[in-house]
């Protein structure tokens, strides 16, 4: 097979294998109510987001935005494949899945179905396996996995962004 035909299969797998599974959290969620600002208490709540969100914006969000933003952000151009007849209807509808989840475009609490600390599990679960970004995107992006640094940086925010969600002496 020609190097240029296993990209695209490749491309049109991590497509549509995402997209496949995504009904079942989404459906997990259901029934269940997620009022804003419940895992914090009421009088710190919006002063710990606030702070929350400027340390993300100093160290986080350059990561994510070079790293995640292409699925999970706005405002990137597709990569040059898109124009390969038929991948970008793929590559939408991955960027759709990936929002679906975590929707980065609008910084620190990012997008409004999730609270801050199920975001920070979220995204602390794929800190941990090494989920993201998916495999195949790393294959056609070299030097797009998370390096060492950058995880022990995302994941010292997300342990700071806990605790002060939490708020002192607990
Ligand atoms: C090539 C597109 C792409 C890139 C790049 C990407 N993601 Fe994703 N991401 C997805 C898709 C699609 C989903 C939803 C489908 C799934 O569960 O696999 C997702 C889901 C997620 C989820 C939710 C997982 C869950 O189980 O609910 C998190 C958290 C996440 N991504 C974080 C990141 C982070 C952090 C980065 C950058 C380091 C990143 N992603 C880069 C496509 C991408």
């Amino acid at each position: 097979m020609k190097k240029g035909m296993v990209w695209i299969l490749g491309i049109a797998a991590g497509a549509l294998l995402p997209f496949a599974v995504l009904e079942t959290p989404t459906l997990a969620h259901k029934g269940e109510s997620h009022p804003a600002g419940a895992d914090a208490p009421a009088s710190t709540g919006a002063q710990a987001l606030a702070g929350i969100n400027a340390a993300y914006l100093r160290q986080v969000k350059p990561i994510f935005y070079a790293k995640c933003f292409d699925c999970h952000g706005s405002g990137k151009p597709l990569p040059w494949y898109a124009g390969i007849p038929g991948a970008k209807q793929l590559i939408e509808s991955d960027i759709r899945g990936a929002k679906r989840h975590l929707d980065m475009s609008r910084d620190f609490p990012f997008g409004v179905q999730h609270t801050p600390l199920e975001q920070f599990n979220g995204i602390a679960a794929v800190l941990k396996d090494g989920s993201m970004p998916p495999w195949l995107y790393r294959i056609a992006h070299r030097g797009s996995a998370l390096t060492p640094q950058e995880v022990s940086t995302i994941q010292a925010w997300i342990d700071e962004s806990r605790k002060s969600l939490q708020g002192p002496g607990k």
